[in-house]
């Protein structure tokens, strides 16, 4: 049997970046990329030091970084506050008066705050936090939704010195009990309530349920976003702006040590239970710096939005810190991308003239699928580059990115990391990197990436294996929270001193990364060890395709069986021929070993809400067992009724 992930898909496409956007580019070729990139691996030292000291230290780090693997500390002995870098940093130039924060509230409320008014509120809530005896190293749960306040309650932590940790405001009670209880949380912050697709989010009554038995939280701050009715627990429980009544805006940033732990953000894996992941001050900082500096190539006068929710590390890195740290201004949305209907996202665009937009590769499938003609009723040309995380993207949905959203003009920067990595780190640099669509290209600066098989041993080119990262990089995890044995072992005792991505991958002739995705949802089809991802690809390439979802299922000849589930463009009929000309389709792209055995359409793939396909369901599912385990985090339940009854 094989051990290789063979890879079958071959994308020939290159995009060169634009003259012109190459020429006013930080990066402006493959060759200056290549000069700073060995720089940064032959000595890293030099090469982060002179990052960081474009930003506040109030006392000099002694050395960049020491490395007793699998612990590394960045930037030792340095001392700073990632608040003041946000803020207070610029605070002496014109930026003062420049929007930090533009929001939009689903029900189409709007508020701009400027760094100014951002700084004058940070430093108010983190006296509120102060007034709770709420301080240093203290864990503090936030459960907000996209609005201001979530930012400026994560930057009161900084402030601080307290360690945030946002749970996302689509979880459940009982996930709000489990983090507070791994975290040990004084405090939780929250609101009334949130907007999703018109309707209310009773975030307080959840924290209420979470809180119903002894917990270690001793206050609950709710901001009133939406007005519902509201239980208020005397003595526990008060009101963000009852509370601003009594404190004043002086709060000096604590001086806090380059490692001091910044946040807590769990990450659930495919499996088991959620994973506290911990990223602490100053390498996080000068990672979200330089990534977004250089990545984005962000100006002064762009308008940057990312698309993500707060809650997950997408918002953290480049909804808040990010931008932030290089003086830029953010777009937040609080809602649903098709509500009203399903331009919102491109009113959004054309209203505020967004000039970047970093958006899931899901959430493009969903506009796909929505039709053309929701795109374009609006005026893109304001954008100027594009981003896309979270999971591969298909081709041809690479393709549709490009020409009807770009315009055919704005480079693609498609940006591999994780909540681990806490910073991208396989990306294009959109004016020095030419791109080929479902690539994330070439790595970060500092970035020691490779594909090794089973042993250990790298692979050649477009041979497939596992992504490991060989040397640590300053934003990355520092443990999981109180589990440092599972951290040991989860990341680094496969290959020791090696960073366990647990993604599959390979690298093509140019020394191009293609990710086919988790390790986990490798099929095993006859000795062949094949990827989800390019079965999905190929069949994302039929023209009736608007999104699939591979799994495996037990096949005693084979070992496993293709099983793909399939949604259909708006019009297209799922007809049986349809289905065979699927898996011929398959069988052409890839070759006949990828032909599903079975093509189910479906009206919609069960999802979590940051968009990954639950492919833990659709095995389950497709083997014919019936769906156990957890699945608080699938955006529709009745997702998996209609999967049922699309058996035949
Ligand atoms: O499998 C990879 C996929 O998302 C995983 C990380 O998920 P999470 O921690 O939730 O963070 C998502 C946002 C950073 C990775 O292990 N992934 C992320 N970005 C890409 C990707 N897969 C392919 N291409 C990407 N650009």
């Amino acid at each position: 049997m094989h051990s290789n992930i063979e890879s079958h898909l071959i994308e020939k496409r290159v995009f060169r970046p634009p003259k012109d956007f190459a020429k006013k580019a930080r990066i402006k070729s493959l060759d200056q990329y290549r000069r700073m990139y060995r720089e940064s691996i032959n000595r890293p030292a030099k090469f982060w030091a002179r990052e960081a000291r474009e930003l506040v230290w109030r006392a000099p780090w002694k050395k960049v970084v020491e490395w007793k693997a699998p612990f590394a500390k960045w930037f030792g002995g340095g001392k700073l506050n990632l608040s003041e870098n946000c803020l207070d940093r610029h605070l002496t130039s014109a930026r003062r008066n420049k929007a930090a924060i533009l929001w939009e509230g689903e029900p189409g409320d709007k508020r701009t705050l400027t760094y100014q008014q951002l700084h004058h509120e940070v430093c108010r809530f983190a006296n509120v936090l102060k007034r709770h005896k709420i301080g240093k190293g203290d864990r503090v749960i936030i459960y907000l939704p996209t609005i201001p306040e979530a930012a400026i309650a994560m930057l009161a932590c900084a402030r601080i010195g307290a360690v945030h940790s946002v749970v996302f405001g689509g979880f459940s009670a009982d996930s709000i009990r489990d983090r507070i209880a791994d975290s040990g949380a004084v405090a939780v912050i929250t609101a009334d309530g949130g907007y999703r697709r018109g309707a209310i989010v009773p975030l307080k009554k959840n924290v209420d349920d979470a809180l119903r038995e002894k917990t270690s939280v001793k206050c609950v701050i709710v901001f009133r976003r939406t007005g519902n009715e509201t239980h208020m627990e005397e003595g526990r429980d008060v009101w963000w702006h009852g509370e601003l009544e009594y404190v004043d805006a002086n709060c000096p940033p604590a001086l806090l040590d380059s490692e001091h732990p910044l946040y807590i953000l769990y990450t659930s894996g495919s499996t088991g239970k959620p994973k506290g992941i911990l990223h602490t001050t100053g390498g996080y900082l000068v990672g979200i710096y330089s990534t977004m500096k250089y990545v984005f190539d962000v100006r002064d006068e762009d308008i940057f939005w990312c698309t993500a929710d707060v809650g997950w590390v997408t918002g953290h890195s480049y909804v808040v810190y990010g931008p932030l740290a290089n003086g830029a201004t953010t777009l937040m949305y609080e809602g649903a991308p098709n509500w009203p209907e399903p331009d919102r996202f491109w009113k959004i665009v054309q209203e505020y003239r967004v000039n970047i937009l970093y958006t899931a590769p899901t959430a493009i499938r969903a506009f796909i699928r929505w039709g053309d003609q929701w795109v374009a009723k609006h005026d893109l040309s304001s954008l100027r580059l594009l981003g896309t995380v979270g999971e591969p993207i298909n081709p041809e949905a690479w393709i549709w990115y490009h020409k009807k959203i770009g315009g055919g003009r704005c480079p693609i920067v498609d940006t591999w990391w994780q909540t681990e990595t806490g910073t991208i780190l396989i990306t294009p640099l959109p004016g020095a990197i030419p791109t080929k669509p479902g690539s994330a290209t070439l790595p970060f600066f500092g970035v020691d990436a490779a594909i090794v098989d089973e042993k250990g041993s790298e692979v050649g080119a477009n041979v497939g294996g596992k992504l490991i990262i060989r040397r640590p990089w300053p934003a990355m995890l520092r443990t999981i929270y109180g589990d440092k044995e599972r951290y040991k072992k989860q990341y680094w005792s496969e290959f020791p001193g090696n960073y366990l991505t647990g993604d599959g991958a390979r690298r093509d002739e140019d020394g191009y990364f293609w990710i086919v995705g988790r390790i986990d949802d490798v099929l095993n089809v006859a000795g062949h060890r094949l990827g989800t991802s390019e079965i999905e690809s190929a069949l994302v390439s039929h023209a009736g395709v608007a999104e699939a979802a591979v799994v495996g299922r037990p096949d005693e000849m084979k070992g496993q069986g293709v099983v793909a589930f399939v949604t259909l463009k708006g019009g297209v009929k799922p007809t049986f021929g349809l289905k065979e000309e699927l898996r011929n389709h398959v069988g052409a792209h890839i070759g006949a070993i990828a032909k599903p055995d079975e093509v189910r359409f479906a009206e919609a793939l069960p999802k979590t809400r940051s968009g990954k396909i639950m492919r833990r369901l659709l095995k389950e599912i497709a083997s014919g067992a019936t769906v156990t385990g957890d699945t608080t985090t699938l955006e529709d339940f009745s997702v998996l009724t209609t999967l049922r009854e699309s058996e035949e």
